[in-house]
Formats: C-alpha cells, sequence, structure tokens
C-alpha cells in the first residue's frame, strides 16, 4: 500500500522501496511511519527518523489527487511534534533541488536550504 502510494506519488525510488525494508523499519521503528488519511483513504506519508541525535524526513509524499489540501504540511507538523517529544532539536530533510514542489513544501513548512552541504552516499552491496 505505502510502497504503491510512494509511486503514484512520484517519489524519487529508492534502495530501500521494498517490503522487507518497510518491516525492518517499522521493527525498529514502530511510530516513525506517519500516514494521511483522507476519505477513508492513505493519501499521504512521512517517514520521521530519529537516532537519539538527530532527526530526519524521508519519504514525505501525498497523492496526486490529494494534493494543495495542505496534507504534507500537517504530516510535517505532526512529525515535528512527534520528534521534539522525543527530545530532537535539529531536524532535516532530503530535497531534490530540482523538484520545485518539494523545494516549495519545504520552504512553506520553515525549512531552510543549507548550502554549505553536501550530501555523500554509498549503497552497500
Ligand atoms: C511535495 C508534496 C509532498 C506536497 O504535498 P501537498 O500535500 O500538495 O502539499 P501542501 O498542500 O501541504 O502544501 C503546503 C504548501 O507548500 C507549497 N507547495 C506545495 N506544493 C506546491 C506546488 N506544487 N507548487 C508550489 N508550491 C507548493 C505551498 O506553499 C503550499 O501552500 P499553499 O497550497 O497554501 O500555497 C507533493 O507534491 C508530492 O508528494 N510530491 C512528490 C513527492 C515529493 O517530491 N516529495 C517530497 C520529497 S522531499
Amino acid at each position: 500500500m505505502v510502497l504503491g502510494l510512494w509511486r503514484a506519488a512520484g517519489s524519487v525510488p529508492g534502495v530501500s522501496d521494498d517490503p522487507v525494508s518497510l518491516e525492518r523499519l517499522l521493527e525498529t521503528s514502530a511510530d516513525a511511519l506517519l500516514v494521511a488519511e483522507a476519505d477513508g483513504r492513505i493519501v499521504g506519508t512521512i517517514i520521521a527518523a530519529w537516532d537519539g541525535w538527530r532527526a530526519n524526513f524521508y519519504r514525505l509524499a501525498v497523492l496526486p489527487s490529494a494534493r494543495r489540501r495542505g496534507i504534507a504540511l500537517q504530516l510535517v507538523n505532526e512529525a515535528e511534534r512527534r520528534l521534539a517529544a522525543k527530545g530532537a532539536r535539529r531536524l532535516s530533510a532530503i530535497v531534490m533541488s530540482e523538484h520545485d514542489p518539494a523545494v516549495a513544501l519545504w520552504l512553506a513548512a520553515g525549512y531552510t536550504h543549507d548550502t554549505r552541504v553536501g550530501r555523500y552516499v554509498r549503497t552497500l552491496p
């Protein structure tokens, strides 16, 4: 369901977009995945990860048919509320800089683009 939503929303495919990885997330951090419901179906998601040091957001996605109704902003706000209750203070999201709606959303949510840092990645075999 959630994997299908990410595909339908056009989320950039990731190496952990599979049922095993999703189950591992929920085993590791049962409350990290928030979903938004509207009209009896799941229309949006966010992963709010907290490792005891920093908080990171992943997989913010809203179905195209449910966009511009404030659902992403509500997901971010609720995730922030939960992270703050756990002690998180510094929150960040990885955002594709050419994806205008995503950039606009994070700016609207009060986040700033930290141009001092780049992302270094490696995928383990
Ligand atoms: C980005 C995304 C999550 C936004 O979801 P959404 O529910 O439509 O966003 P919201 O309705 O909460 O928007 C809140 C504010 O963000 C900004 N915003 C959101 N989408 C925008 C768009 N397409 N163009 C311009 N501004 C936009 C606006 O300021 C908006 O407020 P407004 O509607 O009052 O103008 C959604 O477009 C999506 O799922 N995109 C594909 C996946 C993706 O890029 N995810 C982000 C990964 S970092």
